[in-house]
């Protein structure tokens, strides 16, 4: 199947117009990806499926068109730097900040893909508030790829995923289901909780944000972009909450909204 110049527009027009992301380098992704999905789905050209895209953009055919596009690379423990900060910096400033107040943790794992990381980040939250039933340590995971929600909220994952976990960990917090594969226990699966959600449109969820992740995800979008998401998240977190990004991202020491702590992880001012 050939993908024509005009139809190869078509779209990376629509995937950067409606998740910000730029595959305008990614010709043959492009190709190599769709094609694929396409044939396997009887369809005689790259037209016919576009035109059904746009034709219903919330309809089952746009989402498989983000599951298929989407890069959704994740390990656990990946930059693991970031969770030694959490526990030994974020954390300490929550409690004493919220242990006169409402005692919840307030974190959002804003591309979480297939669960990895917020799992992670769980597990280092019930460590530290040790499972205190006077905590509220239930945090939010985002993605705009159905396909990797579904099994992120499964919690479940082969043994050689959780092998970077510290064994520790994985006796506390998995359990062995079958064979090769084990199972977040339902303690952390029920703490976090998993929204499709597409960062480029308006933030609506309620209460602001003491942490946000939100690693990995810049790399795919342009500067202008990134700049609005920014801004949007700055509106939606708290005086002080940390922001954390890849540590191979940047958003720059002067944009005015976070201040900068160490490489990749920032304050809102
Ligand atoms: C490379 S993964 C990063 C996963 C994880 N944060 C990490 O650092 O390991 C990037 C994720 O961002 C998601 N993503 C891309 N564009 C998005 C958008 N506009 N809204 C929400 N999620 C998006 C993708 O579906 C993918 O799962």
């Amino acid at each position: 199947m050939q993908l024509s110049d005009n139809e190869f527009q078509q779209i990376i027009t629509y995937v950067k117009g409606r998740y910000g992301i730029d595959l305008s380098k990614k010709r043959v992704l492009i190709a190599g990806r769709l094609e694929n999905y396409l044939l396997r789905n009887g369809y005689k050209s790259y037209s016919e499926y576009i035109q059904i895209v746009n034709k219903n953009p919330d309809g089952a055919e746009a989402k498989n068109l983000v599951n298929v596009l989407t890069t959704n690379h994740t390990y656990f423990m990946r930059e693991s730097v970031h969770f030694d900060y959490l526990r030994q910096y974020v954390l300490p400033w929550v409690k004493q900040i919220q242990a006169n107040k409402s005692r919840d943790v307030r974190v959002w794992c804003a591309a979480s893909s297939t669960g990895e990381e917020p799992y992670t980040i769980q597990m280092v939250l019930s460590d530290f508030f040790n499972m205190d039933k006077m905590w509220d340590t239930q945090i939010l995971a985002t993605d705009i790829s159905t396909r990797v929600l579904q099994k992120a909220k499964s919690g479940v994952y082969l043994e050689e995923e959780i092998a970077p976990l510290p064994d520790a960990w994985k006796k506390k917090y998995l359990t062995k289901i079958d064979g090769e594969k084990y199972q977040f226990k339902e303690e952390i699966r029920k703490k976090v909780v998993f929204r499709t959600f597409n960062l480029m449109d308006n933030i609506t969820f309620k209460g602001k944000f003491h942490v946000v992740f939100l690693r990995n995800v810049m790399i795919y979008f342009e500067e202008e972009t990134k700049r609005q998401l920014l801004g949007r998240i700055y509106e939606h977190m708290v005086e002080g909450g940390y922001l954390f990004i890849g540590t191979t991202e940047s958003i720059g020491k002067n944009q005015g909204m976070f201040q900068y702590m160490q490489p990749s992880v920032y304050r809102r001012i």
